[in-house]
């Protein structure tokens, strides 16, 4: 006989084999510890698989002479999460400064049992790797995702003469080359953020994303009417290798989004402005869109960084000291970019239009060392030492 206090549960026909633990661990939670529960069932090898189950979690178990099963509810489960914490609160207002590492892979917010990996992510700073403007931007790069297949009427293009041809091969060479050094470093800068910083590592995943599709278009349009690519030079690459061996996440986001991207964006407008063809016009368009955003994120997470590191400015600086000397024997800019750039503002071979070309490009220079200035001014730096370390800027434009 069953105690008369004991709350009652009626497994019918089910047993353990499918899913009746569920019914029973959820009446055991309705009960206050050593609260007792009556199980009736049907099923043959519910006494085996009941007490089992019982014994593995901590409740007491007992046989009634009429051959029903009565609980006991213990506090092992209880016990268990007894050391468990929160990790943070769920929403990006809630991010702690510095998450500990055997939080981990758990979801931000979630319970936490005590124990377990502590998995190194060593950007674990709140003040290094955050931007209020994260979860924003992720969400608009998300629902900003174009399918290289069909954003890129293929098809609109005709027979360019064949030096014209030729000079859009060699800046898509180029601009595959700078891609790829875009892509690797979000990619390797990601697999180190402590994944409670979540938005950024999605921030960072769409980032490579987006690289991914631009060295696809890239190629794509460099192919489209012949099987030849154009020259890469040792100095274009020396410029890109500094970038990849920078390890520290603000100066690389600094030298790759706000100073290289940055110089990006105008290469990208001029680039849409003298495209000799629509294919070219609309992947760099494109491409466009996405590098602003890239610069949005490094712009916002080193605004946010300087506002609370008075030191921020000085490593800055420093970066980009560095990085020129390291260049200061290198070529910079490959000279048949250069010369492309030239023939596609000029349009067409006679000295006047020659002329016109290299002066665009000329404006183009400008425009890069403008831009600079400016992000450099509103991360705090005053102008005349603005305009100093734009100078010091790789010729190589990324
Ligand atoms: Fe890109
Ligand atoms: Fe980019």
């Amino acid at each position: 006989m069953t105690s008369a206090t004991a709350a009652r549960l009626d497994l019918g026909q089910l047993g353990f084999e499918h899913g009746a633990h569920l019914l029973v661990a959820r009446a055991l939670r309705a009960l206050p510890p050593t609260g007792r529960l009556a199980v009736d069932g049907a099923d043959p090898a519910l006494g085996v698989h009941l007490r089992a189950w019982c014994r593995h979690r901590g409740h007491g178990f007992e046989l009634d002479p009429e051959g029903g099963y009565e609980l006991v509810s213990g506090r092992a489960e209880e016990q268990r999460w007894a050391g468990a914490e929160r990790a943070g609160g769920a929403a990006p207002e809630q991010i702690v400064r510095r998450p500990p590492a055997h939080w981990g892979l758990a979801a931000r917010g979630a319970l936490v049992e005590a124990g377990g990996p502590t998995p190194s992510f060593d950007l674990d700073d709140r003040d290094v790797v955050w931007a209020d403007l994260a979860p924003r931007l992720y969400a608009h790069a998300a629902a900003a995702q174009w399918d290289p297949a069909t954003a890129v009427d293929w098809e609109a293009t005709d027979d360019l003469p064949a030096d014209i041809e030729a000079a859009v091969v060699q800046v898509m060479t180029y601009l595959v080359e700078n891609e790829q050094a875009a892509l690797v470093i979000p990619a390797r800068l990601l697999a180190r953020v402590h994944p409670h910083f979540r938005e950024v590592q999605q921030l960072l995943a769409v980032q490579a994303a987006d690289e991914a599709r631009h060295v696809e278009v890239f190629s794509r349009r460099a192919l489209l009417h012949g099987n030849q690519m154009g020259t890469s030079t040792a100095g274009g690459r020396a410029s890109l290798t500094t970038l990849l061996s920078e390890p520290d996440f603000s100066l690389a986001s600094f030298l790759l989004s706000v100073l290289g991207e940055g110089s990006f964006l105008a290469l990208l407008s001029f680039l849409d402005q003298h495209a000799p063809d629509p294919v070219t016009r609309q992947v760099t368009r494109l491409a466009r869109v996405d590098e602003a955003r890239h610069v949005a994120f490094g712009m916002a997470h080193l605004q946010h960084q300087a506002a609370l590191d008075p030191a921020l400015r000085g490593r800055l600086r420093g970066a980009i000291e560095r990085r020129h000397d390291a260049l200061s024997d290198t070529a910079g800019l490959n000279a048949d970019v250069f010369d492309a750039l030239v023939v596609l503002a000029a349009g067409e071979w006679t000295p006047e239009a020659i002329a016109r070309g290299y002066r665009a490009v000329q404006g183009l220079h400008a425009a890069m060392d403008e831009g600079r200035r400016q992000r450099l001014g509103r991360l705090g730096f005053p102008d005349d030492e603005a305009a100093e370390l734009s100078a010091l800027h790789t010729r190589n434009f990324m």
